[in-house]
Formats: C-alpha cells, structure tokens, sequence
C-alpha cells in the first residue's frame, strides 16, 4: 500500500537446482507432489529454478524387474544438488529387500554420513506429553547415518539348525564417529539455541564402541568452549524426553540408537504426518525424506499429511543456501498447524492431502504480497 506498482516483469532466475525425485511406494508419490508444489511457489519468489528429475525407484520396479537401485541410476543421482524421496517400502516385498537396496544403500554410497532430525513441536499441534508445549519442544536429534549396526557386518553360523548362531556387529571407526561428532558441534553453535550438547549413547554396557564416542566427543569438546556439554545413557535419554524435553537442544548418537529416539522424537512432536529429516553429507549430495514409512493402507485416497514431505523440502532448501526460502516453508507450515488442521494424523486433518499443500501455498502467497 502507498507504493506505486511495480513494472510487470518475470522474475529473473539466477540459480537453478538439479533435483532428483524419488517418489517410491504408497504414499510417498501423494506427499512429494504437495511438497514441489509448496517448493516450487517458494523458488518463483525466491528466484530461483528447480529442473526437477524423477526416478521410479521402489516397491513396484522391483516386483516388475528385480532392480533395486541401478548403477545407472545411482550413476547420476552423484550429480545432482540434493535428492528428494518420499518413502520405500513394499508390502510385497520381502523387509530389508527395499530398505537396504536403495534408502540405506543411497545413505552409504552418497556418503550421507549425517541424519538430521529436528523434534520440533509447532503451534497448534497436539502433544502427548501433557503440560508441554512448543516452549518445550524443540530440539535436534543429530544420528550417525553410515555406521553402527547398520553397517551390515555379520552372519549366521549354522543357520536353521538348533545351535544356530547370528552374529551382527556394530561398526564405529574413529573416523565414522568423529565427523558425525563434529557436525554435531558446529551444528549446535550454529543453532545458536541453548548451545548445548548431549551425547546419547550406552557407556555402562557398550563399552567399546561407545566408549570410543564418548572419549572422541570429550577431545572434540575442548574445541568448542561455547558449547554446553551432556551425556545421556539411551534408556534415560527416551526418559526425559517424554518427561522433560526441554533439557535438550542438540542431541547426538549412533545410527541404531538415532533410529529408535527420533520415531519417540517424531510422536512427542506430533506424529509421523510432521516428522522431517535430511540425510546429510555436507561436502556432497544430499537427500531429504519425510520419516514416516509408506503408509500403504493409506495408498491412493488422499488423506495422508503432506506436512513431514513438505518440511523436509524446506529442509532441501536449506542445504542449497536457499535459507530464507527455508525459512518462508517453515512459518506457512507453522501458520497451517496453528490456524488450520484440526489433527495431524492422516485421515483426520479437516483437509485433503492436496488441500493441506494449497493452505502452505497460501500461506506463502500472503506474505508475498505484505510489505
Ligand atoms: C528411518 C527408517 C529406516 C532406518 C529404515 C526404513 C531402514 O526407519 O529412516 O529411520 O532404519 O534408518
Ligand atoms: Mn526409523
């Protein structure tokens, strides 16, 4: 208001992102479709262009050709500015098939060695943890994404018979562990939160391989004085969690032990329907996934929250440098649980699935055109 109109000229485009797309199984497609619309309405502000590339990994290309991840595929996937997916995971597909050929697999061969999950609890959005709220919820849980018990170290001896035997080890090197560690600190002075630390790790019973974090997280400790450090033994960890998650800022820990706190950290901050994470590798390609599995049930009717998928593309654009639009994604989101759904969980939001992506949209719009 009070300004004279501008001239009607395209936005120029100074940068384009190549962008692999994994839809995958279920509902992955549904939700990664409501999450580039909300990018690509953020990048037409921004200036800047998403090439959007897609890939049919999943479920139904391996039932029809045995393929997990083609080298081919995996090939150029190397060669783009981040990797967007929206879940693997097949009914009729036998467990791990899947998951190891292609999420675990891109983790490891794209040497994402960082997962990042914010536990963010947003207005508007119910808890379980009674007298708690977004005050109190909102932290970030930093897990080793390449190592550990994931590392697919062991056998069988004997197997099927009556003294059978499964081995499955869990794999910490020095190097594995330091750099997660380090990320971990930067990550928490960067933050700018509590600044405070805490490793999360079992040194009373695991103790080699997490007496090796705990020795490294204490050397790496001496070089960041700025950060508050904390140690939590897991079992403890998922206590306060649920009892006092405001203790925590960043929390830090192995692949194993980060997959079990971040589902707790997912329902405290209101489900799977909002729960984002990025697979990092900060020197390399990167890829973004709503935490949540396939939802097969849910396959196909459009009830399914887009929410988790559209917060880890916000988190895609943050990796790219692109952090005010970032930043835009969050506050539409934020300002859609606030004002808008009536619950998170799929089915009951008061909204469809593409309808959800039309009130972030909106949301954005509005403050384009305040002042
Ligand atoms: C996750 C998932 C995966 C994991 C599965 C699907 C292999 O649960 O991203 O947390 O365990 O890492
Ligand atoms: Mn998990």
């Amino acid at each position: 208001m009070g300004h004279a109109p501008k001239p009607s000229a395209a936005p120029v485009v100074t940068r384009t992102y190549r962008i692999a797309v994994i839809p995958g199984d279920g509902t992955g497609p549904e939700v990664i479709r409501e999450g580039r619309k909300v990018m690509e309405a953020v990048a037409s502000r921004g200036r800047f262009h998403l090439a959007w590339r897609d890939y049919d990994l999943g479920g139904a290309r391996y039932l029809k050709t045995q393929e997990t991840l083609p080298d081919t595929v995996l090939k150029e996937l190397r060669d783009v500015d981040a990797i967007y997916l929206g879940a693997i995971g097949h009914p009729d597909v036998k467990p791990g098939v899947l998951e190891r050929g292609i999420l675990l697999r891109l983790r490891v061969e794209l040497d994402q060695y960082i997962n990042l999950r914010p536990v963010k609890l947003y207005p508007g959005v119910w808890t379980p943890l009674k007298d708690k709220g977004p005050e109190q919820i909102d932290f970030v849980v930093v897990r080793e994404n390449t190592e550990g018990l994931y590392a697919g170290v062991g056998g069988f001896l004997r197997r099927g018979s009556a003294e059978e035997v499964a081995l499955q080890t869990s794999v910490n090197t020095r190097r594995g562990v330091e750099r997660c560690v380090r990320y971990a600190f930067e990550f928490t002075r960067k933050r700018a939160g509590r600044r405070k630390l805490t490793l999360c790790g079992k040194t009373n019973v695991l103790t080699y391989a997490h007496e090796l974090w705990q020795r490294v997280f204490n050397e790496v400790a001496s070089e960041f004085p700025d950060v508050t450090t904390d140690y939590a033994h897991v079992d403890a960890c998922c206590m306060w969690m649920v009892k006092n998650p405001e203790w925590f800022d960043v929390i830090v820990t192995d692949n194993m032990f980060g997959d079990i706190i971040t589902d707790l950290g997912a329902m405290i901050q209101g489900g799977m329907g909002i729960a984002a994470g990025a697979n990092l590798n900060p020197q390399g390609v990167s890829m973004f996934e709503p935490i949540g599995g396939s939802a097969p049930k849910y396959t196909g009717q459009g009830v399914i929250n887009p929410l988790a998928a559209i917060c880890a593309g916000g988190m895609l654009l943050d990796q790219l440098g692109e952090t005010q639009a970032a930043r835009a994604v969050e506050q539409a989101v934020m300002q859609v649980t606030a004002t808008k759904l009536k619950s998170l969980a799929a089915g009951q939001m008061g909204y469809s699935t593409s309808e959800v992506g039309d009130l972030v949209v909106g949301f954005l719009e509005q403050h384009k055109s305040s002042p």
